[in-house]
């Protein structure tokens, strides 16, 4: 087995792939100005099982379309739908997000919880603007310094796992020197890492380790997993993701 398929196999089954809850997607919903009955055209990118985007479903009109690379998140995310009586109004794609086969201006909303840190946050919304009608919105949560200064123990982690990782200040300029304005910004509480991400894998770690007993990467990647959640306990007022809300302008 791949490490990636080691990888799938430990966060598919899981309401969400990244830390967020439906109290956090529906704050960042709250700042969009969104006209009654307006059938809207939504992307969610890198869905994963869809936890965002189910929330996304029920509060919205219209559609949505769900990406992600993995099919077994993707069929998830359609098995949830169907139950929920959600199908019609949401529609998977399999599909990498630094190439999706969107028009110009196709969408009203582009959504993304936790995802774009594959393609990197300045190259993402540069990309996926094309994709937004003008006054269209995008709604992003990405790793964030909530401070200004951090220890280094913290600093070198994620500056490493992540060289984009900065503070709000400078993220909101990017989305500004690419033409986007501000609507709205939040930052996930640890409530919405510790009990809807870190506790759920740490439940599955006994499991996994089990089931992986002969397998090196297996190990790599509990002994990854446990030292990340061990360094959010102690440094998680130096960060967590922002949630960015902003509007296309031209
Ligand atoms: C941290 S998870 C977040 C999932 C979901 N948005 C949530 O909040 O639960 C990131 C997701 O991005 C997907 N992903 C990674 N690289 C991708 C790519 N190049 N194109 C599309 N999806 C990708 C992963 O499969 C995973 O489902």
């Amino acid at each position: 087995m791949t490490e990636y398929d080691l990888l799938i196999d430990l966060h598919k089954n899981s309401a969400r792939q990244g830390p967020g809850s439906d109290k956090d997607t529906l704050k960042a919903l709250s700042f969009i100005n969104i006209e009654k009955n307006k059938n809207l055209k939504i992307a969610d990118i890198g869905c994963g099982s869809g936890g965002p985007t189910i929330t996304l479903a029920k509060n919205l009109n219209g559609k949505i379309t769900a990406v992600d690379l993995i099919p077994d998140f993707l069929l998830e995310l359609e098995e949830k739908s169907k139950k929920l009586g959600l199908e019609r109004k949401i529609k998977t794609l399999k599909s990498s997000m630094d190439n999706l086969p969107f028009n110009n201006q196709e969408f009203d909303i582009i959504w993304s919880e936790g995802a774009i840190y594959n393609i990197g946050f300045e190259n993402g919304i540069k990309k996926w603007k094309d994709y937004l009608k003008i006054g269209g919105i995008i709604a992003v949560s990405e790793i964030t310094w909530i401070t200004n200064s951090r220890p280094k123990e913290i600093e070198d982690f994620w500056t490493h796992a992540y060289p984009e990782i900065d503070t709000a200040s400078n993220k909101i300029k990017i989305l500004e020197n690419n033409a986007y304005s501000l609507i709205g910004y939040f930052y996930l509480t640890p409530n919405s890492w510790i009990e809807n991400y870190y506790k759920p894998i740490e439940n599955k770690l006994d499991a996994f380790r089990k089931k992986y007993a002969d397998s090196k990467l297996a190990k790599k990647i509990i002994e990854e997993n446990i030292a990340e959640i061990e360094l959010y306990h102690k440094y998680k007022n130096y960060y967590s993701y922002g949630f960015y809300i902003a509007r296309k302008n031209n």
